[in-house]
């Protein structure tokens, strides 16, 4: 989604700008601008592609001299809703001394539009953005002042946005104002200036201490100093700033040819962090989550109702295979975009849980605050027996979600890049897991029923402290598999460049397997455009067998777990219908080697003797990535960012 940047100050303004828009550049983007208030006069830099464009605009048009006099300035980078990308749609858009630069959507830009050419104005650029910079100027022609005048057109626009405005008339005075949409800003330490942003990546560069703005607040930033206030009711308040735990030096590649390779790397080391961060307080007991919020509410739980969307769905699915088998809670896993729309049934006592790596998601932020609407509406006689109750899981501290949620657990992946989740997806997994662990303790006592069929409830799950010393095994285990040159990468790395001019490819699994063989489609389709579908192997059957043939690839995830037997027959079927089949099972498995055309061997050390079935979605995990990420370098597609994408979206 769009980026914003604002800097006032003593620093190049034009460096921190582009040096800001570059940290977001993760989010997604097809155009990029800044407006430098040089003087008393707002100049104009925009582009469309990347941002190395507006960089060179700079370069040329501006000799030293020149740039001195700048002391202010906003930035922008834009992932197109209303309008095909062009420089004219491009941020910021200025409208006579005013410019503005947008995140989000206007939605009642047609009447705002139809106002602003009565009043004499011809629209340069299709974007309902641009409308914000007319209704700031009208209010000033009235006679206010700045900050005033923004929050008085920020009360006119409909829908979920933010906007960080200036005017030739307050040189080096910024105004950000947020609806839903995210901004953050800081004050730098030893008179630094103040700079604002999207998120905390561009600030990081410079302070670790960063507030977070609120929906429904601003913040004015002028003469060195930041007022906050509530656009309103323009009620000026005070605020005290997060502290961000990790460093800028994660926002570079290390060495690595990708941020997503990177960060495929980094899965232990995010596994790790998560883990200890829940645990810090609850000394050795396996999977304690003491000190955590939510925890009383999760325990006497009705039901969990998980809310995700993409990826992030994915892992809730699997959170679901694991907190049913252990706790005897249901859970239903439901996408944001969907729930949302319809009329749920909720039982009294429900917890909901916001599964969001960014935190800002629009549909599941929505659906949070909907719930937490919705509750406020019960009668109070009736609030005791309604305990319905919302819980965030995010990556990301004082993001939207982690702020609204009735109570937050946070993933410590640190910062994703790439716009492909992987550690962020890890993690997810990772927390999930510990709650499942976690409810497995009091389970005895719940009276539901199991169904004991052919598939898990015949596992031997072994005792709850059993599990989790091999589950702490796992990050050491992923280290392992990802050292340079392994056998097993050898073998992705071989298996991709021999299927990589395949036609279609569909990953099934069944089981734990099956949210794993999903999220592989998923990666390979949004970094490599192949088309891939993710399907419990035994649907395949049931209507995708007929786009079998030898131009197709089956990635089959078949480890030797309780599903095994059963994800090899589908294997058969799909071999009798002629296509490629690539497993990734056991490396001891031979007669599922047997089977494949091409074979990924996931080692399992012998000391692993014990290594429980419920943790090889971890192992499979990166093997998927790692496939998809070979086929997508060999394709030459830009890896990082990926066309047409968004990392965090914050429109529905
Ligand atoms: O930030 P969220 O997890 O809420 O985002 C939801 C999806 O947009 C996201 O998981 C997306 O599918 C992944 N980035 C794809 O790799």
């Amino acid at each position: 989604m769009c980026g914003i940047v604002g800097y006032s100050g003593p620093k190049s303004v034009e460096e921190v700008l582009i040096r800001g828009l570059k940290r977001l550049e993760y989010r997604g983007y097809d155009s990029s601008g800044i407006a430098l208030m040089q003087n008393q006069e707002i100049v104009l830099f925009k582009a469309e592609g990347k941002l190395e464009n507006v960089e060179k605009l700079v370069k040329a048009s501006s000799p030293e001299s020149r740039l001195n006099s700048v002391r202010s300035g906003i930035g922008h980078t834009r992932w197109a809703t209303h309008g095909k990308p062009s420089v004219q749609n491009a941020h910021p858009h200025q409208t006579g001394h005013v410019v503005i630069v947008h995140n989000g959507i206007i939605e009642n830009y047609l009447e705002i539009r139809e106002q602003m050419i009565a009043d004499g104005f011809t629209p340069k650029s299709e974007t309902d953005s641009e409308l914000f910079g007319f209704l700031v100027l009208k209010e000033m022609n009235r006679g206010l002042r700045l900050r005033p005048a923004v929050s008085e057109s920020f009360r006119q626009v409909r829908g979920a946005c933010s906007v960080v405005v200036m005017s030739e008339k307050e040189p080096g005075t910024l105004i950000g104002v947020r609806n839903g949409s995210p901004l953050a800003v800081a004050k730098i330490e030893n008179n630094g200036g103040m700079i604002i942003a999207s998120d905390a990546q561009p600030i990081v560069d410079y302070t670790k201490e960063v507030y977070f703005i609120e929906s429904g607040d601003g913040v004015e930033l002028s003469g060195g100093e930041l007022t906050f206030f509530d656009w309103r009711t323009n009620r000026e308040f005070q605020k005290t700033p997060t502290k961000i735990e990790w460093s800028s030096d994660q926002l570079d590649k290390q060495g690595f040819d990708h941020f997503m390779l990177k960060e495929i790397h980094e899965q232990p080391t995010a596994m790790v962090d998560t883990i200890n961060s829940i645990r810090d307080k609850a000394g050795d007991l396996p999977f304690a989550l003491i000190g955590q919020p939510g925890l009383k509410e999760l325990q006497a739980a009705d039901e969990i109702i998980i809310i995700a969307c993409g990826s992030s769905y994915y892992a809730g699915l699997l959170g679901k295979y694991w907190i049913e088998r252990y706790s005897k809670i249901p859970v239903q896993v439901e996408l944001a975009s969907e729930f949302r729309y319809r009329s749920p049934l909720i039982r009294p006592k429900t917890v909901v849980i916001g599964l969001s790596q960014s935190g800002e998601t629009a549909d599941t932020l929505a659906v949070i605050r909907d719930l937490k609407a919705f509750k406020a509406t019960q009668p109070s006689n009736q609030s005791s027996l309604f305990n319905l109750i919302t819980i965030g899981i995010t990556n990301v501290r004082g993001s939207s979600i982690s702020r609204e949620a009735d109570a937050c657990l946070f993933t410590c992946a640190g910062p994703e890049i790439g716009v492909a989740a992987t550690k962020s997806f890890c993690s997810q997994l990772t927390v999930l897991f510990m709650i499942a662990g976690f409810l497995a303790r009091n389970s005895e006592t719940r009276k539901l029923m199991v169904l004991s069929g052919q598939g898990v409830e015949r596992e031997n799950t072994g005792a709850i402290e059993q599990v989790f010393q091999e589950f702490l095994k796992v990050p050491h285990l992923m280290k392992r598999f990802l050292e340079p040159d392994s056998l097993w990468l050898r073998a992705i790395e071989g298996a991709a460049d021999a299927l990589l001019l395949s036609k279609g490819f569909f990953f099934i699994g069944r089981g734990y397997s099956y949210p794993i063989a999903m999220e592989g489609a998923l990666k390979l389709k949004e970094i490599a455009y192949v088309h891939a579908e993710g399907y419990a192997a035994g649907e395949l059957k049931h209507g995708p067998i007929a786009m079998l043939d030898k131009d197709m690839t089956v990635v089959v995830l078949a480890p030797q777990d309780s599903w095994r037997e059963k994800t090899v027959s589908n294997l058969e079927e799909v071999k009798a219908r002629g296509a490629k089949v690539l497993g990734i099972g056991l490396e001891n498995d031979d007669r599922l080697k047997s089977l494949c055309d091409y074979w990924i061997p996931i080692p399992l050390p012998a000391t692993s003797g014990d290594f429980h079935s419920l943790l090889y979605p971890f192992l499979l995990l990166p093997t998927i990535q790692l496939f998809s990420y070979r086929i997508a370098l060999k394709k030459g597609t830009d890896v990082d960012k990926p066309r047409n994408l968004a990392k965090s979206v914050t429109v529905e």
